[in-house]
């Protein structure tokens, strides 16, 4: 499956042991710009109440709701051990690599910890550095808000069920 207009050559979307997931068709040198999370920017509360997986806290004000298809950032699973870090800017979100990304590779980041805790933990992570693992929880390396990759963010979603 391929997508969007400017993206359609450089990115592939593809089933994955986590669901669909993107891959990249280039290359990407560290510190790349990868792709802007796009979609609807809600306020936050009106975020919250509404819920989902696809929601991206920019800030405490402002939530972007992705869930629209020509949203190619929708795909980027979490990763433990991620080659993606998302940031800020304003009010975009921005994903950057983290080392240099070979054609092929499958692009993931941190969602952080809120996500985390909220819609993978409970049936275990399912990124490579966690398959094999016994509890299938590592969490544990860089790129996201809550941890290594600077001030890179994670999803920052607010979890709702
Ligand atoms: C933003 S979507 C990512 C794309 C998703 N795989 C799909 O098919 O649409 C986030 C959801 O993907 C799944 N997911 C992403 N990364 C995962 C991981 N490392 N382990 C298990 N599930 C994951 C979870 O269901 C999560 O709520
Ligand atoms: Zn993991």
């Amino acid at each position: 499956m391929r997508g969007g207009t400017d993206n359609a050559r450089a990115f592939v979307v593809k089933r994955t042991q986590a669901g669909l997931g993107l891959f990249t068709a280039r290359t990407f040198a560290r510190g790349d710009l990868v792709i802007e999370y796009t979609g609807v920017l809600l306020s936050t509360e009106a975020a919250d109440s509404r819920g989902g997986r696809y929601l991206f806290r920019v800030d405490s004000r402002w939530t972007i709701d992705g869930q629209g298809r020509e949203n190619l950032s929708r795909y980027i699973n979490h990763s433990c051990k991620p080659n993606c870090v998302a940031y800020t800017r304003g009010r975009r979100v921005l994903i950057y690599s983290r080392r240099k990304i070979q054609p092929g590779e499958e692009l993931c980041y941190n969602y952080g910890k809120e996500y985390f805790d909220a819609f993978i933990k409970a049936r275990g992570c399912l990124c490579s550095a966690c398959r094999g693992s016994e509890d299938g929880s590592r969490n544990g390396e860089g790129g996201s808000r809550d941890g290594g990759g600077g001030n890179g963010n994670g999803r920052r979603q607010t979890p709702r069920r």
